[in-house]
């Protein structure tokens, strides 16, 4: 089985998008088989998610600073219809890094928003989180994902910046793929 799950909610298909490139960089670094195929949630089951120990999960923002999904104004159901199937569950254990995706001008004071519920989400259900980054380079007011000057995850703007998106993927693997690497070779916890 590949070692890291990636898994993903859109509306428009540019989280599906990046997802993509996520996994190839990786390929890129590691070969074939680290990364899994993305996976988008609104196709996904609980289980598929938990036999992973190490996760990379990604997320737009939708309707100013909420998660995207019906109720919250996209066409496609998404992690806001996922969540509730993964209530209960226990992540511990696993490490799970998080990407967002949003747009800085138009939406400056919610700016991936949405990365905040899947950290507080998963972190709730046991997970260990990782991969913050700095938020220096963003025109962003407010953010409820930004805690003491670093964004909670990978923050991503494909509108106003999408000329940095490698980049900016290339320097989060650089730190976080070791990470989520060690927790697979790691021992499976005894429960
Ligand atoms: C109705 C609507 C509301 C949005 N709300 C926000 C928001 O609150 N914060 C943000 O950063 N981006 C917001 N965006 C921008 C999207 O997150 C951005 O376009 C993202 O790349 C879409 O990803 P997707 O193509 O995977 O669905 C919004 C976009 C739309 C169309």
């Amino acid at each position: 089985m590949s070692q890291i799950g990636l898994f993903f909610g859109t509306d428009s298909g540019t989280t599906r998008l990046v997802a993509k490139k996520i996994a190839k960089q990786i390929k890129a670094r590691l070969g074939d088989g680290v990364a899994a195929k993305p996976v988008n949630v609104n196709r996904a089951r609980a289980d598929d998610l938990l036999v992973y120990r190490a996760l990379i999960l990604g997320t737009p923002t939708y309707g100013n600073g909420l998660l995207p999904g019906r109720d919250n104004g996209t066409e496609e159901a998404a992690w806001l219809e996922f969540l509730p199937e993964l209530a209960g569950k226990d992540f511990t254990g696993t490490r799970i890094a998080l990407y967002g995706l949003g747009d800085q001008e138009t939406y400056p004071k919610h700016f991936c928003d949405a990365m905040m519920a899947l950290y507080r989400f998963f972190g709730e259900a046991g997970a260990e989180l990782v991969g913050g980054i700095d938020a220096g380079g963003f025109e962003v007011t407010r953010s409820k994902a930004i805690v003491d000057g670093r964004f909670i995850g990978l923050a991503l703007d494909q509108h106003l910046q999408h000329t940095l998106t490698d980049a900016r993927i290339d320097t989060w693997l650089d730190e976080v793929l070791p990470l989520l690497v060690e927790v697979c070779d790691e021992p499976a916890p005894t429960a």
